[in-house]
């Protein structure tokens, strides 16, 4: 089959999708599969490209500008007209919005053709953090405490803090990687802290802070819908992060620790999956997703939020914590490759 591999895209996280895909490249079963390498350039652009992970700005990389025909069943055309032989099914390795939130899912329904991941529906409800708390709560799922900001919304300092104590958590609604979030301590942050928020998504989430520690677990479904939710694996930060920020995850070797299986009682990695099973249920999703989760000291778990397309960097939880368990990183991709065009 010839698989296309999306990679890039127009969101914040174009430089960790880059980095995400180059590893699931690496783990296809060449001896099954084609690649065909599409970089999305951050102009939103499909390029054809000669190269699997072309080095430096995309807009600029060698290749043939494409698209998929709607109603085509994987039919790629070139802008310039030159013939290009159809594709299988779409490899979307994006993070954020444009490419995990639905749109490229759509987009593939549209141009009729298979795709890895989950649907429209469940890729824009986990992609939006306010949404999706609202399903997993009523699912019954515990969440932190929030407050939705929209721009234009005026919530004072002391409002907020009323409500959530201190500190807490200012995040774009529609984000990853932890860009655009910040912690805020004293008043003196918070509008700040907002407006950071705000320059990635009109919504954003004043989000309680959260003694404890993180805890992820992955799940995979296979092509006959048979689960699999991963022992959780731990987040463990390190040096001088306040938080896991995005420093800590892709630029600082030492930013963080990421250990799986975690070392926490087996009654909490029981309750973590049984959770991650319900959210991914509650969600809609399919195929993958990583649920994050943080783990109180009292043992209490409350759900952070999931990742539909979650990183496959080579810090990434999602395969370590699926290879803990004894599935490999080629296993998980074949995997997901087999239940898209099951
Ligand atoms: N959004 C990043 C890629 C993750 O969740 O792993
Ligand atoms: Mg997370």
């Amino acid at each position: 089959t010839r698989v296309a591999v999306l990679f890039g895209g127009r969101s914040a996280e174009h430089d960790v999708s880059r980095l995400s895909a180059a590893n699931v490249m690496k783990a296809i079963d060449r001896t099954r599969h084609e690649i065909v390498p599409i970089a999305v350039t951050r102009s939103g652009k499909w390029l054809l490209t000669r190269d699997e992970i072309p080095e430096g700005d995309l807009e600029t990389a060698d290749g043939i500008e494409v698209a998929l025909l709607p109603g085509g069943g994987g039919r790629l055309v070139a802008v310039s007209g030159a013939d290009i032989a159809p594709v299988d099914v779409l490899f979307p390795v994006l993070h954020g919005p444009f490419g995990e939130d639905g749109s490229v899912q759509g987009y593939a329904e549209v141009a009729d053709i298979a795709y890895v991941g989950c649907g429209v529906f469940a890729s824009a409800a986990a992609m939006d953090k306010d949404m999706a708390k609202r399903l997993l709560r009523d699912a019954g799922i515990a969440v932190a405490r929030s407050v939705t900001l929209r721009r234009g919304d005026t919530h004072s300092f002391q409002e907020i803090a009323g409500v959530l104590g201190l500190p807490f958590f200012a995040k774009p609604a529609r984000q990853g990687s932890s860009f655009g979030v910040s912690k805020v301590d004293d008043r003196d942050g918070y509008q700040d802290a907002v407006d950071t928020a705000l320059r990635y998504d009109d919504k954003a989430l004043i989000e309680e802070f959260i003694e404890g520690r993180e805890i992820e677990c992955a799940v995979l479904e296979r092509a006959d819908g048979t689960i699999t939710v991963s022992l959780p694996g731990e987040i463990i930060p390190a040096g001088k992060h306040g938080f896991y920020t995005y420093e800590a995850k892709y630029i600082d070797a030492d930013g963080a620790v990421v250990k799986a299986p975690a070392d926490v009682p087996a009654a909490t990695a029981d309750r973590a999956r049984e959770m991650a099973r319900q959210a991914f249920q509650a969600l809609g999703c399919e195929s993958m997703a990583r649920v994050d989760f943080f783990l109180r000291p009292d043992g209490q778990l409350l759900l952070n939020e999931v990742n539909t397309i979650p990183g496959f960097t080579n810090i990434s939880m999602y395969a370590k914590a699926l290879a803990a368990g004894g599935i490999s990183y080629e296993e998980v991709v074949e995997t997901v490759i087999a239940h898209a065009l099951a």
